[in-house]
């Protein structure tokens, strides 16, 4: 297949942290299906033999390499223009990147790591690319987050874990963080034809929570990486969301195993995702009116 074939043929598609586990099987998924297909790691060599792979994989040479860290704000800022640079057209932003630390520490923005990566960096390249997105409807945006949400909670009070850090805290708290931006997401795009959809991929086997797993997760993640799913069964929702004419046109929809899902209580709490939008938006400097805020579309 390549990708001047396959049902994804013309489609252009960017997928968030694609130099291992979920996301370069996702990104393989695409590619297989003829998709033109864009990843992102922190390191360039990584990142370019993350894309040789895919393309040797697929027999796609459509697999273009994006170097940066998305933990910085000015970073993701600057994918975003090379993106808009690079493919006139953009049909699906699967918003894959993200992890567990153990460690608090702040990025360059001095925001709290796992908020930054997991939640604001999504956010910020959505926002930016959300124009792109609504020129070429219909197009989807796909967020890969967790079950882990169901334990979550959005800590208006301590959002960035300053008055204590729990790295399961704040990992959940992100991946709620997921679902809300999500689902506000789609009310904010109704009638765009762009749709929203987030996911748990499964527990699956990948460098999850590998470069900082803490005692806990340095003790379970031997034990129980020989049940857990490979990468490519943990890619089939965000493939099946990214590319099934199945769920075209669903939006604001939470998936698991290709199937909608009900999320927990708190994903729903509409008061709760506005605020948390706004923040954000405060967090990475869009503000109504004075960036690309997604706004429009009749809310
Ligand atoms: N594995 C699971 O069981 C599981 C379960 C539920 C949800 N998820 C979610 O699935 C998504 C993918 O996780 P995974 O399990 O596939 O993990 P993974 O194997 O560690 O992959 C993470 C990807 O994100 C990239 N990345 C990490 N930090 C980055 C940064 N600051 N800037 C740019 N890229 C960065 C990594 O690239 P480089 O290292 O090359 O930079 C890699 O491509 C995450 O959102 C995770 O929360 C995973």
């Amino acid at each position: 297949m390549n990708s001047s074939t396959g049902p994804m043929a013309g489609k252009t598609v960017l997928v968030t942290g694609g130099t291992s586990g979920i996301g370069k099987a996702t990104a393989a998924g695409l590619a297989a299906l003829g998709a033109r297909v864009a990843i992102t790691g922190r390191d360039v060599a990584r990142t370019q033999a993350a894309a040789a792979d895919i393309a040797a994989a697929t027999g796609n040479p459509s697999v273009d390499p994006f170097a940066v860290d998305m933990s910085s704000q000015a970073a993701v800022r600057r994918l975003a223009q090379e993106i808009l640079d690079v493919y006139p057209r953009l049909d699906v932003l699967v918003n894959n990147v993200g992890g567990f630390w153990a460690t608090r520490r702040l990025t360059a923005d001095g925001l709290e790591h796992t908020f930054a990566v997991n939640h604001l960096a999504g956010f910020l390249l959505t926002n930016l690319l959300i124009d792109r997105l609504k020129a070429g409807a219909p197009a989807r945006i796909v967020t890969v987050s967790s079950a882990a949400h169901s334990s979550g909670t959005i800590d208006f009070d301590d959002l960035q874990g300053e008055q204590g850090y729990s790295a399961q805290r704040a990992y959940s708290q992100s991946k709620l963080a997921n679902i809300m931006f999500t689902y506000e997401l789609a009310r904010r795009l109704r009638g765009t034809g762009v749709s929203a959809t987030t996911l748990h991929p499964g527990v699956v086997r990948t460098g999850f929570a590998a470069e900082d797993p803490g005692p806990m997760w340095k003790v379970a993640l031997p034990l129980i990486r020989p049940f857990l799913k490979t990468p490519q069964q943990g890619a089939a929702t965000s493939i099946h969301l990214a590319s099934s004419p199945a769920v075209e046109g669903i939006t604001g929809q939470y998936f698991a195993n290709s199937k909608p899902k009900t999320s927990s209580e708190h994903s729903h709490d509409e008061t709760a995702a506005a605020r948390l939008w706004q923040i954000s938006a405060d967090l990475v400097g869009l503000t109504v009116g004075g960036g690309n805020q997604t706004d429009g579309g009749g809310r």
